[in-house]
């Protein structure tokens, strides 16, 4: 697998100094409000289940699960779908919605337009990473780890067809390995 791999983005080192940057600052302004982080699955969920251990703070947790495009398919169609809803109800809860990587910004875009229709307290955003030259969407999002290129990335829970996953870190893809399939 570390093989089908051109370049680390993001190494296991410089993931886990975000991971404590971000848990000090969420830290900061959560700590007496009892938030629901709301992780989007599956992409996100590495990132999840190593933030809310940097948090020092009582909070819940739930996931959603949410798609914008499948299999193969790299280019998002701003189509977004609600695939498994979330168990606890978001009214009057202060909400940090989480996700793996901002893109083209349809997906947080369209949480926040839900969670807002659900009369959600408050919204905030986290998200580890950031390609902000591929924004078609206009999203502020509040708390970000780290930002990138315009290339598309694996590992640390994001997947390309549904592998790579399981890296410890964030890479590019080989062109073959698009190209072989
Ligand atoms: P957006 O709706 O275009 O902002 O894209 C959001 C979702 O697309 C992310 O949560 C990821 O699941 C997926 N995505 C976007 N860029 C990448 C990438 O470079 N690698 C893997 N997944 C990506
Ligand atoms: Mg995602």
């Amino acid at each position: 697998m570390n093989s089908d791999i051109e370049k680390v983005l993001v190494s296991e080192k410089e993931i886990d100094e975000t991971i404590q940057r971000l848990g000090k600052e969420l830290t900061q302004e959560y700590r007496d409000k009892n938030p629901l982080f709301v992780c989007v699955l599956r992409g996100a969920a590495m990132f999840m289940m190593d933030l809310v251990k940097s948090l020092d703070f009582k909070m819940e947790y739930d996931f959603m699960d949410v798609s914008s495009y499948g299999g193969e398919n790299t280019i998002t169609t701003g189509d977004v779908r609600i695939i498994k809803d979330l168990d606890t109800p978001v009214r009057d809860r202060d909400v940090v919605i989480v996700e793996d990587i901002i893109d083209t910004g349809y997906t947080l875009d369209r949480l926040v337009e839900l969670f807002e229709s659900r009369h959600a307290k408050s919204i905030k955003m986290v998200s580890f990473l950031d390609k902000p030259a591929r924004r078609v969407k206009h999203v502020d999002v509040d708390y970000i780890g780290v930002k990138i290129p315009d290339e598309f990335v694996v590992g640390y829970g994001m997947d390309y067809d549904e592998h790579y996953r399981n890296l410890p870190y964030v890479g590019v893809l080989k062109p073959e390995v698009y190209t072989t399939k």
